[in-house]
């Protein structure tokens, strides 16, 4: 695809945005609800079973108006037909970018380098099918011929997130014979505390990384390969308990996997649009298969939505618009998503990697540095925890802080009266940041006047309301494709390459600059600066000291 475009902060439909934020800076979400009874209804549109609510924002008509014809002037619909296509558009690695086949329907056809890139999905798929039910059956056995009880992923970034947020959310539709863990900090004491316990005859360990190169999975991989082997006394032990899920044949051969036993995916998916590949195994092992399968269907339900919808009642479009207007226009630098549902309590930190690891980025296509504001900070924790705990700040700190509120309106667990509470807490959230309190509301209420102002809550902080019936394998898949589009959506207007994460090389070679520094037995020759070079001497000096 290659369309020229003016420079983003030029364009007619960013000024007139510029202009139009100037008119409305100040205009209250209470007047806004009070001219236009309606407005609830209006601002708010559903896709694919997903209700989205977002007329608690600081927008109006005209808003829309412009962050739509912004959309268009950064060729929004063609850079998506270009995804969708299968066209190079991650630049920088040269690549295609087509999480959007993992869930492709059997059948369908999506071309990369004159190849139908959908049949090999679904092999893997099918291959993944077959070992998964082996291993829920009984069928794959350990070395010693026990069943398998737990699995260890050991994987990081996109091959661990993922299919640990994953696992957690679909938990309730878990296999609870078997048990999933998940490590990735190359700490040892995350592998120490995961195999405590564990029987080695009963424990599958899936090395899951895109490269296979990744510091951290090998290091852990490689101590976890050392506990299998010691204990059950034979290196063809291995076999029995340890899988692959790579694009690197090659690396996982030289570490003594057989390629049998790997599960592959391809250069075209990115880490963190990875969990729906192969690199979701231990949750499909967890889940079952068809499950599985129902939530590649809600990714691609969402997909096809976003493919095709009008943009105005396109979710991940609004949602992403919606983000640029506050990011870009009211400064805002962080947005809040706050999960109403325990089992959602790692979704936050998925998105973390998913929106920042894409968007955070400063030069843009091009490779000129930008003089707007990309991609933004994603913090959250899941509902009324955070309540009594930050939300203090989201309603009467200085800062402006957009949140995303996503609930259900059926419960998996129905215990007492649990769910509506939990839901009008949701509810009460949503309408007090918007419309607080004001301080002669406060005084009538006779509230001391040394407390009034303490206790006047000025509102007008915006929310997106995102409700789904429940939460089931389809509906995970739906909501995970409308956030990883509306990164797109975002990334696409602040013309910057979503793919790649060139941000995380340097610490990488860094520290491999410095292990050797701090194994060294004779003194290393330092040439860092002079706080780095006094932290590794101290570190030195302390490290081999008794506990
Ligand atoms: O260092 C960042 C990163 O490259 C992520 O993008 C990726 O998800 C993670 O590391 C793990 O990489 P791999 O799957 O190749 O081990």
């Amino acid at each position: 695809m290659s369309v020229s475009l003016t420079s983003l902060t030029q364009r007619p439909a960013w000024k007139a945005l510029e202009e139009h934020y100037q008119n409305i800076r100040h205009l209250h979400l209470r007047t806004l609800f009070a001219e236009d009874t309606e407005r609830g209804k209006r601002f708010a549109c559903e896709g694919v079973g997903i209700y989205f609510d977002y007329s608690k924002n600081r927008i109006t008509d005209e808003t829309l108006r412009l962050l739509l014809e912004l959309a268009r002037s950064a060729a929004l619909r063609e850079r998506i037909d270009a995804m969708f296509q299968g066209e190079k558009i991650n630049i920088t690695e040269k690549r295609a970018v087509l999480h959007v086949a993992l869930r492709a329907p059997r059948g369908q056809s999506i071309v990369v380098d004159g190849e139908n890139v959908v049949p090999e999905v679904h092999a893997v798929l099918d291959k993944m099918t077959d070992f998964a039910n082996r291993v829920r059956s009984g069928a794959w056995t350990g070395y010693s011929g026990k069943r398998i009880r737990t699995i260890i992923n050991i994987g990081i970034g996109g091959s661990d997130l993922g299919p640990f947020m994953a696992y957690e959310a679909l938990k309730y539709y878990s296999d609870r014979n078997l048990t999933v863990r998940f490590v990735s900090n190359i700490d040892g004491s995350e592998l120490v505390e995961a195999l405590r316990d564990l029987e080695p005859e009963e424990t599958l360990f899936i090395v899951s990384s895109k490269t296979f190169t990744t510091l951290e999975t090998l290091t852990n991989a490689r101590s976890a390969r050392i506990w299998c082997v010691e204990a059950l006394g034979s290196e063809q032990a291995v076999a029995k308990h340890f899988v692959a899920v790579s694009t690197n044949a090659k690396e996982v051969e030289k570490f003594g996997i057989d390629t049998a036993n790997m599960f592959e995916f391809w250069d075209w998916v990115g880490g963190r649009y990875s969990y729906d590949s192969a690199i979701g195994l231990s949750l499909m092992i967890a889940i079952g298969p068809e499950r599985f399968r129902q939530m590649l269907s809600g990714f691609h339900a969402m997909d096809e939505h976003f493919r095709t919808a009008p943009f105005e009642r396109n979710l991940p479009v609004l949602l992403g618009l919606i983000g640029i207007w506050y990011n870009n226009f009211f400064g805002a630098e962080t947005v809040a998503v706050l999960p109403y549902d325990h089992y959602l309590g790692h979704l936050t930190a998925y998105l973390q990697q998913l929106d920042m690891e894409s968007d955070g980025k400063h030069v843009d296509l091009q490779g000129n540095r930008v003089n707007y504001q990309t991609g933004p900070i994603i913090w959250g924790q899941p509902g009324t925890n955070g309540q009594h705990a930050f939300y203090q700040l989201i309603h009467q700190g200085t800062k402006l802080i957009p949140c995303d509120f996503i609930g259900f309106c059926q419960t998996l667990n129905p215990l007492g009266h649990h769910h509506d509470l939990l839901m009008a807490n949701f509810f009460a959230q949503t309408e007090a940041l918007a419309f607080g309190k004001t301080a002669e509301e406060v005084a009538a209420d006779g509230v001391p006047a040394f407390q009034v102002a303490h206790r006047t809550f000025e509102g007008n902080r915006p929310t997106n309301t995102i409700l789904a019936d429940h939460l089931t394998p389809e509906t995970l898949g739906k909501l995970i494709a409308l956030y990883e589009h509306k990164v797109f959506v975002q990334g696409t207007i602040w013309q910057i390459d979503s793919f790649d994460q060139w941000g995380v090389e340097l610490g990488k070679v860094l520290a491999n600059r410095i292990v050797p520094e701090l194994q060294s037995g004779s003194e290393p020759n330092l040439t860092h600066d002079s706080s780095t070079n006094t932290l590794i001497r101290r570190y030195r000096e302390l490290r081999g000291a008794e506990l």
